[in-house]
């Protein structure tokens, strides 16, 4: 599993627990995901290209490494990966965003999709790809199977919660990304849910059904 990496810090353990409860309400549910997307993205980014940018300190000038902001893209998978995009602006604000509208059929479990804007040309940046939930992977395997035919390379999967189905498809579909996972949990139950997982995150961050 040398392209996944599970996160196994504290605070966002402590974070996803809080996420799970039921009692979580929409607000905090929405602060939650903003911050553990954060607290992930500072390590998912590790790698994120610099270069070294010539600065006057009140003592003499230096060169001193800057992160080239145009590099890159966070991409969401709609509805409830935007829950994630502010946590990763708040560490690389000059990010483009891309979005990527898929549903998955109630019954079917299918994904389906229905927008797709990307920042244009994408071949060149490092694209985070967000969703708080890795199921079946269907929708997070299909999203990065659309980034790449519209010409992306140096893709990154990111998600608060997968399922270990969901993991294995994904890593099957496409064994070149970089996969960040906060928690792994048991399995999926028999309408393709993550158990013990947090319910449908979609309309936990929205307050809908
Ligand atoms: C959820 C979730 C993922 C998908 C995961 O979205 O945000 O995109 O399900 O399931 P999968 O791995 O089995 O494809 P959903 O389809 O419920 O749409 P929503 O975000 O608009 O609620
Ligand atoms: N989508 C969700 O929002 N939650 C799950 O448990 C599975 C898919």
């Amino acid at each position: 599993m040398s392209n996944v990496t599970i996160m196994n810090h504290p605070l966002i353990k402590h974070k996803i627990s809080m996420l799970r409860n039921e009692n979580t309400g929409t607000n905090e549910f929405r602060t939650l995901v903003e911050e553990i997307a954060m607290l992930m993205g500072y390590e998912a980014l590790r790698d994120l290209p610099t270069e070294d940018v010539e600065i006057k300190t009140p003592i003499e000038t230096c060169k001193s490494p800057m992160i080239s902001g145009k590099k890159m893209a966070v991409v969401p998978i709609l509805r409830a990966g935007l829950g994630m995009v502010s946590g990763i602006l708040a560490l690389v604000p000059s990010a483009k965003v891309g979005h990527i509208g898929l549903y998955r059929d109630p019954k079917t479990h299918e994904p389906h999709e229905y927008y797709c804007k990307l920042p244009d040309p994408i071949e060149q940046r490092t694209i985070l790809v967000v969703d708080p939930m890795l199921a079946t992977g269907g929708s997070g395997s299909e999203a990065v199977s659309f980034i790449k035919q519209h010409g992306g390379k140096n893709i990154k999967f990111m998600c608060i919660i997968a399922a270990p189905e969901g993991l294995e498809r994904l890593q099957k579909d496409h064994p070149d990304i970089q996969i960040y996972v906060g928690q792994l949990d048991r399995c999926l139950n028999e309408n393709a849910y993550i158990c013990p997982g947090l319910g449908d995150a979609g309309d936990r961050i929205f307050g809908t059904k």
